[in-house]
């Protein structure tokens, strides 16, 4: 997991470190606006002993105001670590900030923006996964849920394990029990099918970012750059991964790039890693599947600073769910170590 840089950048350093990604909207005014937003934040959370966690599918500049980026597991972690801080400000979507505040009841943990969702959280629901389960272990009296971590707080309370991209085979393999009902992702339950004995069952649930990513976009891209790494996120259609070099979650496509000898990637996920990568590692070049998710880009330096000032918007949880989850994702910590 990769700790943001530590000294605030004025606008001009901003605006030489951000023109490596050759996008118009990092114009010099816009970059002075920015350093003057970043030093309010680094300002603000300071005074107010706060942290922010930031996902890898984060703007660029949100980087600049995080103490921690890393992928859902890191992310996990990290959350789970917290000590010094009163607020904890996640900068990524609301099951993420869910899983922080399961990990910490007493402290304040903030969303910079509500409505910062995600296609599959909201393809599974309590009830429906309830329904499912019972219906299930009527044949199946062994089976276990386990619920990728993209999931609302009371999907995974009814889950007997959590996981991610970066774990999702090791805990379906180390949970007692052949039969698993995978949920909510339909693809990342298709590459797991492919790597265990167990027996699958899946939900049917998407990310509408890597769901939309097609073979033939891929198979363009290898044949323009024969010699190109294809390096892809597990939440991608099945067809997909077969073309790909390497199967991995963000954080791990970036240390793949960093030990590879490589030195041209497509990156198949969403294009916020890929910014990551071409400001990290200069010298290698990224190609990118050019895919938004729009609930990520939801948070912006705006909204943060909005959020630091006024205590906006705090993650609540009943305490029977968030015992729940906590039990689901200690479990998943737990058989991943
Ligand atoms: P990672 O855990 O690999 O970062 O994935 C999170 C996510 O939302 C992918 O779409
Ligand atoms: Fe959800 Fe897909 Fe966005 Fe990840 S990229 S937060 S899975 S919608």
């Amino acid at each position: 997991m990769a700790p943001a840089t530590h000294t605030a950048l004025d606008g001009d350093q901003l605006y030489h470190k951000l023109s490596v990604l050759g996008q118009y909207d990092y114009d010099r005014a816009t970059c002075d606006r920015y350093a003057s937003m970043i030093a309010e934040i680094r300002r603000l959370k300071e005074q107010l002993r706060a942290v922010v966690l930031a996902h890898n599918y984060q703007r660029p500049e949100i980087f600049e105001v995080a103490d921690f980026i890393g992928d859902s597991l890191e992310l996990a972690r990290k959350a789970r670590e917290v000590r010094d801080a009163e607020i904890i400000v996640f900068c990524g979507v609301h099951f993420m900030a869910e899983t922080a505040k399961v990990f910490n009841p007493e402290r304040t943990v903030l969303l910079p923006y509500l409505k910062a969702g995600c296609s599959l959280a909201d393809s599974v629901t309590a009830e429906a996964l309830a329904d499912r389960k019972a219906e299930l272990r009527r044949i199946y009296p062994d089976l276990k849920v386990v619920s990728y971590v993209n999931c609302t707080a009371d999907v995974k309370a009814l889950s007997d394990a959590c996981c991610t991209s970066a774990n999702a085979t090791k805990i379906v393999d180390a949970i007692d029990g052949d039969h698993i009902l995978f949920v909510p992702d339909q693809n990342l339950a298709n590459y797991v099918q492919g790597q265990t004995k167990k027996q699958i069952i899946s939900w049917d649930g998407n990310c509408y970012v890597h769901h939309q990513i097609t073979v033939a976009e891929v198979e363009k891209v290898k044949r323009g750059l024969p010699g190109v790494k294809v390096l892809a996120h597990p939440e991608c259609r099945a067809d997909v991964l077969e073309v790909a070099d390497a199967v991995l979650s963000t954080s791990a496509m970036v240390r793949y790039a960093e030990q590879s000898d490589a030195t041209e990637f497509l990156i198949v996920t969403e294009c916020g890693l890929s910014d990551r990568l071409l400001l990290e590692i200069p010298g290698k070049h990224f190609y990118k599947a050019c895919k938004l998710c729009r609930y990520m880009k939801m948070i912006t330096l705006e909204s943060t600073l909005d959020s630091l000032r006024n205590l906006r918007y705090p993650i609540e949880l009943d305490d029977d769910v968030r015992e729940g989850a906590r039990q689901a994702l200690e479990r998943m910590l737990e058989l991943s170590a």
